[in-house]
């Protein structure tokens, strides 16, 4: 099964297996194949943080699990349900429909609901762990549903239990959403504060909404026209002392002190000062308008994206001493 239209990317990696999985009890059923009983299995969403560095072995499922609904509220929330297989994107669109806010600064992330929760989607001030209520995840080996609640899930900055202890074992077949009812918008964040500061009125979560949507728009490539994961690295943390460090020889080093007391480093500018923006090796290459972010120039293996991830790696930590650490999920390396 070819996955060239299953990840952003756009690599031509294959699987073995591909099955749709759009309700639960197909999970169920597959597990009562015999044929397909000992064979590994991971699963896949919109394939939008993802890096299929070869072919994959065993069985790849599909998540296609749909459904919106609003479900109910209480005194502050409006909770609302989304299948695992919708996507994320036209979520946030279909709860402004509704007339609820909550979701505006997570405008356009690629990829589906099932897959947010995973590595805590973020972006513009606002993480997925600040609206997800609960999630309900089916066992991959025999189908079996489990409920998380928001502490179950383990949050943290790109990170949960679904990449940790409990990595490959989950299929998240429902997402709850808990939206507050009087709107508290997340309007910090430097650039969006400047779109927002120009409309001179107040602003609403539309607002909002079209402003995020429009920085994304300048300066992260459309998946559609050109391959990427969006930024292919996390932003590392470095302690006090580490930061005092790099400070005193790179005076405009960009870093944000965090609540533990560490500082998060801007990758893009690590990746920018150490020569890689905008420049290529075969045929990928750092996004020259914004040098976190990956980009398949076209027709590339996941060979050189991994030979590209290793250069920069190698590039920054030569410069700076700071280990960047990739943000996708990788499979189909040899060793796995
Ligand atoms: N910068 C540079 N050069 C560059 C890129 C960035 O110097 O080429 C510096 C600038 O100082 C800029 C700062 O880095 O002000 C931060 O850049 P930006 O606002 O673009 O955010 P980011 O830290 O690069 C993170 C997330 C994005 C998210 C934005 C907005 C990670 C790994 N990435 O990027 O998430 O959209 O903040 O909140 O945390 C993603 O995860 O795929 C993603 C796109």
């Amino acid at each position: 099964f070819d996955l060239l239209g299953h990840n952003t990317l756009g690599i031509a990696a294959k699987a073995q297996w591909l099955a749709q999985i759009r309700h639960p009890d197909d999970l169920v059923a597959l597990a009562n194949q015999p044929e397909l009983a000992d064979l590994p299995r991971r699963v896949l969403g919109g394939g939008s943080n993802l890096v299929l560095a070869g072919d994959l072995p065993g069985l790849t499922l599909k998540v296609e699990i749909p459904g919106r609904r609003i479900l109910g509220d209480d005194e502050h929330y409006v909770y609302v349900a989304i299948g695992g297989g919708e996507s994320w994107h036209g979520t946030v669109e279909w709860t402004l429909q509704q007339g609820l806010s909550g979701l505006e600064n997570l405008s356009l992330i690629p990829g589906t609901v099932g897959a947010a929760p995973v590595q805590n989607i973020g972006a513009y001030g606002v993480e997925l762990k600040d609206v997800l209520h609960e999630l309900t995840a089916y066992h991959l080996t025999d189908g079996s549903a489990r409920r998380f609640s928001l502490v179950d899930c383990r949050f943290a900055y790109r990170d949960s239990v679904f990449k940790q202890d409990q990595a490959g074992q989950w299929l998240i077949g429902e997402v709850v959403l808990r939206l507050p009812k009087r709107a508290a918008l997340h309007t910090e964040y430097g650039e969006l504060a400047r779109e927002l500061a120009a409309l001179n009125k107040p602003a609403t979560a539309i607002d909002v909404a079209t402003a995020v949507c429009k920085i994304r728009r300048s300066k992260l490539p459309d998946p559609a026209q050109i391959g990427n994961a969006g930024s292919f690295f996390k932003n590392p943390l470095v302690s006090q002392a580490q930061y005092s460090a790099l400070l005193a020889t790179f005076p405009a080093l960009v870093g944000y002190l965090q609540p533990s007391g560490d500082y998060k480093l801007a990758a893009g500018w690590l990746i920018e000062q150490a020569g890689w923006k905008g420049r290529q090796l075969g045929p990928v290459g750092m996004y020259a308008r914004q040098a976190l972010v990956l980009v398949n120039h076209g027709g590339a293996s996941g060979a050189e994206v991994m030979a590209l991830a290793a250069a920069v790696q190698a590039a920054v930590q030569e410069k700076f001493g700071v280990m960047l650490e990739p943000e996708p999920v990788i499979w189909g390396l040899a060793s796995q």
